[in-house]
């Protein structure tokens, strides 16, 4: 099966079992929208908590806020979203559609890149074990065609990205004979600047004096609210605030399911410093942060960093921490040292003065800041795919299993009467309202124990409790392991033991010392 078939089941599955739904789907669907279902409202429900209490509940210096959707549209000024806070679009004449010019480049670029694969396929299969495609890759004319290909290409992106020359850009589109790939023809448009914010009238007023924005980031809450905490919580210098929340921007180019939203929920934590401390915090963000992924066991290799060598104008430095999703490695979150510039700019803007007074330096300072910036939904993005698993069993039948982490997984127990008799499901029926207050499960009684068992392996259940006649007897019931389908016979008394230690948050946090 390939990456892409992969993908689309994938898709499907999350669609089948209520993890996510194509939002307004009875009215065909809202691009770039997604809502999440039963399933998938516990499992980032637990992914906040994970982030909430690995940032909150274990950093002494870190507390957290809920800030508005609605700011003032000032703020938007203020923090450079209202003039820079743009992405480079292209028209097609014929067929009329819309494209992100540097999407294009990449897309272009990714073809070539297909093509060097391929020849490196081709290169295996012909030389079999003896193969070295370090050597390969650096002498093969037809791979070294597409890669000197692909370098061009990208350093002419990356300038005139830079020196924001559209002229630029449009050009390189047209050298590298980019067609649109519904009307197959060259008929391009000039680029343009296009915001990605989405504004909205307050109050009765309808010209620009009422124009609000839905925030395209959480930062900003933190920034404004800085003096705020700082007072009220008397914090003090290092010291963090940390917000989850939706934020909203106009995707032109919206694909990759919830990879790319119009409307997202970011984990957003702003680390308040000393200047001239900011990069040592700045490599313990990295390692801490990289080490939160880690601990939820998608698999150490497939992080990366990405260190930004092009900074912004407000950084010193900046790196994406990037995940390997079905489509390759991609953004999951970015570790930014932002300088003092945000608070700077609120304190020009408001005309208050935001600083903070060092007692043991005896002086004043406006703190310079370290942003950890994560999207809920590509980390569930991140968590399903890599959870995602085809099995075939023994009998040659097949499973679907999503082996989350335990205290990722939405259900945490399903308890299954073997058949549908009143004295097993009495007896089921007190394991689950005692197991309840703790543990989110399940209790299901219709279908073979066959069935039932696959249905939970398709949600990710951990455990399944069965109670059969013997429990009638020996006060003990069947505990099956998601993962390796292991079947242990248990004292009732001993499922919460059990269940409490495999889904436990607490030894989830304890990795992160
Ligand atoms: N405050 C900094 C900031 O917003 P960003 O790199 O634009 O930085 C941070 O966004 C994170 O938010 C990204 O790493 C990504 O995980 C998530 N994100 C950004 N745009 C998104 C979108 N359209 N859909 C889903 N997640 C998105």
């Amino acid at each position: 099966m390939t990456q892409d078939e992969l993908f689309k089941n994938l898709i499907a599955h999350t669609k089948e079992y209520g993890f996510i739904f194509p939002s307004s789907e009875i009215y065909d669907g809202l691009s770039a929208v997604y809502d999440y279902g039963q399933m998938g409202s516990e499992l980032k429900n637990n992914i906040k908590k994970y982030w909430w209490d690995a940032m909150v509940k274990l950093h002494e210096n870190i507390v957290g806020i809920d800030s508005c959707i609605f700011m003032h549209p000032k703020i938007w000024k203020a923090s450079g979203h209202v003039d820079a806070f743009n992405d480079p679009l292209i028209d097609n004449k014929d067929s009329k559609k819309r494209y992100r010019a540097d999407v294009l480049l990449e897309d272009y670029i990714a073809k070539l890149e297909a093509k060097a694969n391929k020849e490196v396929e081709k290169g295996k299969k012909r030389f079999g074990d003896s193969f070295n495609e370090q050597q390969f890759r650096e002498t093969n004319p037809n791979v070294l065609r597409e890669t000197t290909k692909i370098q061009q290409v990208r350093e002419r992106m990356t300038k005139a990205l830079n020196d924001n020359d559209l002229t630029a850009l449009r050009q390189l589109i047209i050298d590298c004979e980019i067609a649109d790939p519904i009307s197959g023809t060259k008929n391009w448009t000039d680029v343009r600047q296009f915001n990605l914010m989405f504004s909205t009238q307050v109050g009765s007023v309808s010209d620009d004096a009422g124009t609000i924005y839905l925030r395209p980031e959480t930062a900003q809450g933190i920034f404004v609210n800085f003096l705020n905490v700082q007072k009220s919580g008397r914090m003090k210098i290092p010291f963090g605030i940390a917000q989850i929340g939706k934020a909203f921007r106009n995707e032109i180019v919206a694909r990759q399911f919830i990879f790319r939203m119009r409307e997202f929920e970011q984990m957003e934590m702003q680390f308040f410093v000393k200047p001239g401390e900011e990069m040592k915090w700045f490599e313990y963000w990295k390692q801490h942060r990289l080490a939160w992924h880690t601990a939820i066991g998608l698999g150490k290799e497939n992080y990366r960093f990405h260190d930004h060598e092009k900074l912004a104008h407000y950084a010193n430095a900046a790196t994406d921490i990037e995940f390997n999703f079905p489509f390759g490695f991609k953004e999951l979150e970015g570790i930014h040292s932002r300088t003092d510039y945000d608070l700077r700019r609120h304190q020009e803007f408001s005309g208050k003065k935001i600083q903070y007074f060092d007692p043991e330096d005896n002086a004043s300072y406006t703190p310079y800041d370290i942003e950890t910036s994560i999207g809920l939904d590509r980390t569930v993005l991140a968590v399903l795919s890599s959870a995602y698993n085809v099995e075939k069993l023994e009998n040659g039948e097949e499973r679907v299993v999503m082996k989350f982490h335990p205290v990722l997984a939405p259900v945490k127990v399903a308890v299954l009467p073997l058949v549908k008799k009143d004295e097993l499901s009495a007896v089921a029926q007190k394991i689950m309202d005692e197991l309840k207050f703790d543990f989110n499960c399940q209790y299901e009684e219709k279908d073979t124990i066959g069935k039932r068992y696959r249905r939970q392996d398709a949600i990710g259940t951990p455990f399944c409790v069965t109670v059969d006649f013997d429990t009638l007897n020996d006060n003990a019931v069947t505990l099956r392991e998601r993962d390796s389908m292991k079947q242990e016979r248990v004292p009732i008394e001993k499922i919460h033991e059990i269940v409490a230690q495999k889904v436990s948050m607490k030894r989830l946090l304890e990795q992160l010392k």
